[in-house]
């Protein structure tokens, strides 16, 4: 088998006044994965994807990233730019004045031209059926649009891994369902946090859910195939 795109090795983190929401944690993504990430409110999901991409610090174990163990944060920076997260807040992730702006900064990030970058972006914002929006004022957006602009920046970096944190929120149904078509032929591996099991089920094959700190295997999705091993 390949080596997984990111491994989880005994992760445990603890907040203060909340305890233990990751205990001892194990985890693997292949390349070619859709994985449904599910659990609770307050499971500690987001707390996971944080962890993953170093915006936490985490406390004990391990966390592997393209075959790289990463311990601080110059480990971390180069493996940002290949894993997009899209944010369960857009407001976290919005920070240009216009919609153009916002989605082409990633491209211009990772050395693109600012012509390539903007054509890049335009082409992105496209795709999500967002043509038009382009010198829209950012936080003037609603919060369907603020999240379609997200997703756009997140795309537009075309990552290698994606770890979109309930990206249905806030859509209407025309919009989800441009999103469920767009990540169905997205070849890019990808972890999915949702509280909406249909949502999940057209798109991901595999099933994970949080629970008491512990990622554990399920077998409830339409397309599920048999679980990776772990260990
Ligand atoms: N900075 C913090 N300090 C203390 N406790 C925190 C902090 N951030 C999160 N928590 C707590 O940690 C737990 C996990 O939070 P997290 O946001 O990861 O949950 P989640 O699974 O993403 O939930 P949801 O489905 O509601 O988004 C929650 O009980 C939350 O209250
Ligand atoms: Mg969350």
């Amino acid at each position: 088998m390949q080596s997984p795109l990111i491994e989880l090795k005994n992760l445990s983190y603890a907040y203060p006044r909340r305890g233990k929401v990751l205990d001892q944690a194990n985890f693997r993504l292949q390349r070619g994965e859709k994985i449904a990430l599910t659990g609770d409110n307050g499971a500690g999901k987001t707390t996971l994807f944080h962890l993953l991409t170093g915006l936490l610090k985490k406390q004990q174990g391990e966390v592997i990233a393209f075959g790289q163990c990463c311990e601080q944060e110059s480990d971390f920076v180069p493996m940002r730019a290949r894993i997009g997260l899209l944010f369960q807040d857009p407001d976290d992730q919005l920070f240009c004045p216009t919609v153009l702006e916002d989605v082409a900064f990633g491209p211009l990030n990772l050395g693109k031209s600012r012509e390539q970058a903007m054509q890049i972006a335009r082409d992105t914002l496209t795709r999500l059926g967002m043509s038009g929006f382009e010198e829209r004022i950012t936080h003037q957006l609603s919060g369907g649009e603020k999240r379609m602009v997200t997703l756009a920046a997140v795309l537009a970096m075309e990552p290698e891994v994606l770890l979109l944190d309930e990206p249905s929120n806030a859509l209407d149904q025309k919009a989800r369902q441009r999103l469920i078509d767009t990540l169905q032929t997205l070849p890019q591996a990808m972890i999915i946090i949702s509280h909406e099991p249909d949502f999940l089920s057209q798109i991901c094959n595999r099933h994970i859910r949080l629970e008491a700190g512990k990622l554990l295997e399920e077998r409830s999705c339409e397309n599920a195939r048999p679980a990776v091993a772990a260990g």
